[in-house]
């Protein structure tokens, strides 16, 4: 079958890769109909989220038919339409009870403390192949498939698999309450969705930072006010316009890629600069790719630390965006500003439920974020439209060429 493989830092490739098979009687084999490039893929490729062995499969975002399952799969069976959440959990452990699933006692083969289990990450997750191929082994099936109802379209599901509940986590972790002021931070398809879940939540007004034009007015279309950091200083303008306060509820949707003013007002001084680039040694210690496509943000606490600074007092900062290594954290302003700061890898499974509610409802309609549609052999192209923020490129599906039968 073909599927996204990573070869190294800057280096992903198309190859034709053995179908996986069953290995435990809780696995499924799910026959993927169609799979999408995350944010945190361009991590990995840009070396800020090292530890990805080469040869790989890389995606963690898919929906599919099932094809196979285990002999301990009693809820499912072949020909069942799915969505898979990214991340995975046993289902039974306190943690998956608990609806921390990403925290799962059982799911990761090197302990319970090794941490979050999703497909196609480094070998800490769990050594896992990823969902950007023609099918994919899913451990804990029971649990790690979720059955899609009819009238919910496969442009829709896809982004059910990890950006529509993560988001909602972001703005649940964030406390949004009816009439609180939101500033989101990234306006990828993390921070795009956040706007409509803080919406949804009933937030009074959504701020939306970021520096890439056509993302912006994709943020302005959804009802928030754009802030340009190349052009704007975020934190003046965000006290201005909320009566000197700054917003009560800040959701971190950058992580470690995050880039700083290159000019305008909030455009920083040497030595902050060097301070990023130390950051950069911890943040990318395998190192980044030498030029071209996939070049990293270049100050990875920026987004960070502008959240912290800019919320209210007493407010809350929601973290979603991936971190990779330790960051300078502004400790003193959280105490002195009586903050909350929740942060997390999100808990799709617990969310599943309800995001197929807001979807089926129409409440929330995710496909306006879907932009493009590509076959999984144009996947490179489409990961460096992606990477470099093509106008237009906000989220892309990736489809298999063709739906061929499963070789025997
Ligand atoms: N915690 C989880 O479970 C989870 C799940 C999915 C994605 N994520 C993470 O969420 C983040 C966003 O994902 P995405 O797919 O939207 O990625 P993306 O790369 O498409 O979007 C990031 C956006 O942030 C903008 N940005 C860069 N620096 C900024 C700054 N200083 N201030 C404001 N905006 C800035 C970029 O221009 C870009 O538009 C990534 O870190 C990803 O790894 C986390
Ligand atoms: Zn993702
Ligand atoms: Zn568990």
């Amino acid at each position: 079958m073909k599927a996204v493989v990573f070869q190294g830092i800057g280096d992903i490739s198309i190859e034709n890769v053995p179908e996986p098979k069953i290995k435990a009687p809780t696995d499924a084999i799910v026959r993927i109909t169609a799979s999408a490039i995350c944010g945190t893929d361009l991590h990995f490729v840009r070396g800020t989220l090292p530890g990805v062995k080469k040869g790989r499969i890389l995606g963690h975002e898919a929906i599919g038919i099932v094809e196979e399952t285990g002999a301990a799969v009693r809820n499912f069976r072949k020909g069942d339409r799915v969505v898979i959440p990214s991340t995975v959990g046993c289902g039974s452990c306190v943690y998956c009870r608990s609806g921390y699933h990403s925290q799962c006692n059982v799911a990761n083969p090197q302990g319970p403390s090794a941490g979050t289990v999703f497909f196609g990450g480094p070998e800490k997750a769990g050594g896992l192949d990823g969902l950007q191929a023609e099918y994919a082994r899913v451990p804990y099936a029971s649990a790690n498939l979720v059955r899609l109802p009819a009238e919910i379209t496969d442009d829709q599901a896809i982004l059910m698999s990890d950006i529509l509940p993560t988001s909602y986590m972001a703005a649940v972790m964030a406390e949004i309450k009816p009439s609180d002021t939101a500033a989101i931070y990234g306006c990828g398809p993390v921070g795009l969705f956040a706007i409509a879940c803080a919406q949804h939540l009933g937030a009074g007004r959504v701020f939306a930072i970021d520096n890439v034009e056509s993302r912006l007015e994709m943020a302005r279309s959804h009802g928030a006010e754009i802030i340009h950091f190349d052009r704007e200083d975020p934190l003046a303008v965000l006290k201005d316009l909320t009566s000197g306060s700054g917003p009560d509820r800040v959701i971190d949707a950058v992580g470690t890629d995050a880039a700083t003013a290159s000019k305008g007002l909030a455009k920083i001084g040497k030595d902050e600069n060097k301070e990023f680039q130390q950051e950069m040694k911890k943040v990318a210690p395998e190192g980044t790719p030498a030029g071209g496509s996939f070049q990293p943000g270049g100050a990875p606490s920026q987004a960070l630390q502008w959240a912290i600074e800019s919320v209210a007092k007493g407010g809350t900062v929601s973290v979603i965006g991936v971190y990779s290594a330790p960051l300078p954290f502004p400790i003193d302003q959280v105490v002195e500003k009586n903050l909350t700061v929740k942060a997390g890898n999100c808990n799709h499974r617990r969310y599943m439920p309800k995001m197929l509610e807001l979807v089926r409802s129409g409440i929330i309609r995710p496909e306006q974020f879907l932009t493009q549609t590509q076959p999984i052999v144009s996947a490179i192209d489409a990961y460096r439209a992606f990477d470099r923020h093509q106008p237009g490129w906000i989220k892309v599906k990736l489809e298999p060429s063709q739906h061929q039968r499963r070789a025997a």
